[in-house]
């Protein structure tokens, strides 16, 4: 397999995935900004969904809440808040997801973290804290989600061009909900309108001491 990064070693020989999974996991796939025009059945969101949970969290607090964009009527809503270079694509896309982070996941913790339950009344206090862990481990999860896309056979277009708060106030309202991030989603249709920007080489990006 080639990378088109400079490199010494053979990438392929350091994975433990095959060359297909790489590829369309990492090497090959591509942020799309249009897809073919298939429906995407509900089981394949549900089979991004366990995937994208699997994430590692602090104290496993899973902040993220999906919200599947799907109705023409709820497609209109979302992109009047999108940037105006992004409403094209969110039109279009198979289905839309709106990443919120929860900022009361310290509610959950007898169930996702029974060893720290005892923790709540502090977390609850503590407002700029639960925010900051919500926002911090939710974007972990999104990363996850766009990755678990992908092994769905999903092209995933993830997007922060657009009005948060405009957002919130549609869909999150009266909730403990803010929306940080839309991914359009829907299968590949081969197209690829630009050329892979550079990716920073090991010794750019990393340091050994
Ligand atoms: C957090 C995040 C926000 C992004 N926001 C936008 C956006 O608002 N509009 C857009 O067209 N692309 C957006 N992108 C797409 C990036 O430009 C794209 O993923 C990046 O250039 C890598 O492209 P590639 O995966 O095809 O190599 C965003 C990507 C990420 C991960």
């Amino acid at each position: 397999m080639s990378v088109d990064i400079a490199s010494e070693i053979n990438l392929q020989d350091e994975l433990i995935l095959d060359a297909g999974a790489a590829a369309a996991l990492f090497l090959e796939a591509r942020t799309a900004n249009s897809w073919a025009e298939d429906e995407i059945p509900a089981e394949t969101l549900e089979a991004v969904y366990a995937l994208t949970r699997m994430a590692p969290t602090a104290m496993n607090i899973q902040p993220l809440r999906v919200l599947w964009v799907r109705s023409a009527e709820a497609r209109e809503r979302l992109v009047a808040h999108m940037a105006d270079g992004n409403k094209a694509k969110t039109l279009t896309a198979p289905v839309v997801a709106v990443l919120s982070y929860d900022t009361d996941w310290h509610e959950l913790l007898p169930t996702t973290a029974p060893h720290a339950a005892g923790m709540v009344p502090t977390f609850a206090a503590n407002d700029a804290l639960r925010q900051g862990m919500a926002a911090n481990n939710a974007h972990i999860q999104a990363g996850f989600f766009i990755v678990a896309a992908r092994a769905a056979g999903l092209a995933a277009g993830p997007m922060t061009g657009f009005d948060a708060a405009g957002v919130d106030a549609e869909f999150n309202e009266g909730s403990s909900r803010k929306a940080f991030m839309v991914v359009n989603l829907g299968k590949p249709n081969g197209m690829v309108d630009r050329a892979r920007l550079h990716r920073l080489e090991f010794d750019a990006a990393t340091a050994t001491v």
